[in-house]
């Protein structure tokens, strides 16, 4: 086996299953209906997959929580139908990359189950116990959770407490036991052998955590973080799985990395290192939040995203990969956001896909982002599924200090806004399903929909195939240094791509208004060769115009 870097020419396409289009007219996404859109991803122009989990699960955190790693949840289909849509992506050139949920399993798992009937259970120490205190009133220690509050759940009225991060139903494994660090090569090999190209490996920076177990200083959120993200042992763990398994299959694997600081990320790509290909860092979403934590909304600024943006870029050339996007199942979507409104959604789609679309790294399109779609404008809670969202409005709702602080926000930044149904059609249901999907349809799928853009030559989705086109096999993208340009201008994010004697100028304004940029007629006897305006004027850019200089 020969390993290749055939990611670094991958262009790769979120789908969340539930969520992309129904076949059985269920109300619920599925493999079929995927195998049904193929074509749809061959004409826009991707060659990779990454599919959020399919695996078994009771949907606590749809699919986040996996209780069988070996088999289909039997809403989204059968084993048969994921081998048929494997062959199916790979006729069509298209590789799979698989979600990989291996810091937690479901509450659900056999192994959890036997360890909670049994306590003797020989796979009690696959997760983290520990005696609560007081007797077992209290848990054993003041770590909070991703999803809020204390981040331990007792077992019946018994001493014992488990560890969760995330969920009840989604209990932390114990990765010091060597024994889950070999169930979960089996289940690696398992899925490779079956011929997936890859893994998206969830939350990958906690699953080492540190031993002492001991309460931290009082946190707003995330208590007990340094002892959970990036652990002693992270690095060590990676490398064992990459030794014993990934280092046998021309693969990629894509970690996501929670509050990974710069050296941290560079440990975990280094090609040296032998641990990741690439990770999912979220620096540059975090640009309009306080301390990482979305719900604590901060103004947007041009050059917040760029300072962020240029530090990837420049410390990981040459010595590390990037992966590049704007949207996922777990963040809102990208229209109206970034400095960008709904009131110019097709000039603000396209310059933030033009800007992110030509640094060096691997593109990601998460499902509907192609199309422009929007957020779901929520009004209520009970219109969100998202545990979540749901376990946020609870906190809020019981403190009146977080209700001030995040109670406005919950909405807005619900991971339901990017999980409404893929927006087809105009018919009922926007073509997702004939049935009444899981969550409600954005109210503008009758003008925002996947129909639409295809036979509108101007539309957001035919602007991605040329960016697409445009970008891979293109060396100056793929190799290229990268420099900030245009660096005095507030709303004005430039850079230049440069590789051997070819150029690429990339001009992205973020402001409603025009803007003035006399240093423009420096680009004169350059040609434009993508830009979201018909006409670019010489030294004048329209609000959120883009355009894309080469040397002539
Ligand atoms: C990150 C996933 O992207 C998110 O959707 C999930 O809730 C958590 N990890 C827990 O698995």
């Amino acid at each position: 086996m020969k390993k290749t870097d055939w990611y670094k020419d991958a262009v790769i396409y979120q789908i969340y299953p539930r969520s992309f289009c129904d076949s059985n007219n269920d109300g619920f996404g599925d493999i079929n209906g995927i195998i049904s859109k193929l074509d749809y991803l061959k004409d826009l122009g991707v060659n990779c997959v990454w599919l959020s989990p399919v695996y078994c699960s009771p949907q606590e955190d749809n699919g986040y929580d996996i209780s069988d790693y070996y088999n289909i949840y039997q809403r989204f289909g059968t084993m048969d139908d994921f081998k048929v849509m494997l062959a199916e992506m790979h006729k069509r050139g298209i590789r799979l990359i698989m979600d990989l949920v291996v810091n937690h399993t479901s509450s659900e798992h056999d192994w959890f189950k036997q360890v909670v009937s049994n306590k003797d259970s020989k796979y009690r120490d696959y997760y983290i116990f520990k005696k609560g205190k007081k007797n077992g009133k209290k848990p054993p220690n003041n770590w909070t959770g991703f999803f809020g509050g204390s981040a331990w759940e007792r077992v019946g009225d018994s001493q014992d407490y488990y560890l969760h991060l995330f969920a009840k139903g989604q209990p932390d494994l114990n990765w010091e036991n060597p024994k889950v660090r070999s169930e979960v090569k089996n289940i690696l090999k398992f899925w490779l052998d079956m011929g997936v190209d890859g893994f998206r490996c969830d939350v990958i920076t906690l699953i080492s955590k540190k031993q002492d177990f001991k309460s931290r200083f009082p946190a707003l959120a995330l208590c007990g973080k340094d002892a959970y993200i990036n652990g002693p042992r992270l690095h060590e763990f990676l490398q064992e799985l990459d030794r014993d398994v990934f280092s046998k299959y021309d693969v990629m694997t894509v970690g996501e990395t929670v509050m990974s600081s710069l050296d941290e990320a560079k440990k975990l790509v280094d090609p040296k290192r032998h641990e990741l290909t690439m990770i999912f860092n979220f620096d540059h979403t975090d640009t309009d939040n306080y301390m990482g934590v979305k719900y604590l909304r901060k103004k947007f600024k041009a050059k917040n995203l760029q300072k962020v943006v240029t530090k990837w870029q420049l410390s990981l050339h040459d010595c590390g990969w990037n992966s590049l996007f704007i949207e996922n199942h777990d963040q809102r979507r990208s229209v109206g956001r970034f400095g960008t409104c709904e009131e110019y959604r097709k000039e603000g789609a396209k310059m933030l896909a033009t800007l992110y679309f030509l640094l060096q790294g691997t593109p990601f399109i998460y499902e509907g982002q192609e199309i422009g779609m929007t957020n779901a404008h929520f009004k209520s809670i009970d219109e969100i599924v998202d545990i979540e969202a749901h376990n946020m409005d609870k906190l809020a709702k019981s403190n009146i200090f977080l209700r001030m602080l995040i109670h406005g926000s919950i909405f807005d930044v619900s991971r339901d806004n990017a999980r409404t149904p893929m927006q087809w059609d105009d018919t009922a249901y926007a073509g997702f399903s004939s049935a009444k999907p899981w969550l409600r349809v954005t109210d503008n799928y009758k003008s925002i929909n996947a129909k639409e853009s295809i036979s509108d030559p101007d539309s957001i989705y035919n602007y991605y195939k040329k960016l697409i086109e445009f970008r891979i096999g293109n060396e100056v993208i793929k190799n290229g240094t990268y420099d900030v340009i245009l660096k005095n201008y507030k709303n004005i994010f430039a850079y230049v791509r440069k590789y051997k004697e070819n150029e690429l100028i990339v001009i992205c304004s973020f402001s409603k208004k025009d803007t003035r940029v006399k240093k423009l007629e420096k680009y004169n006897n350059y040609e434009v060769i993508l830009s979201n305006y018909k006409d670019n004027l010489a030294t004048i850019l329209k609000p959120y115009e883009c355009r894309v200089y080469s040397k002539k």
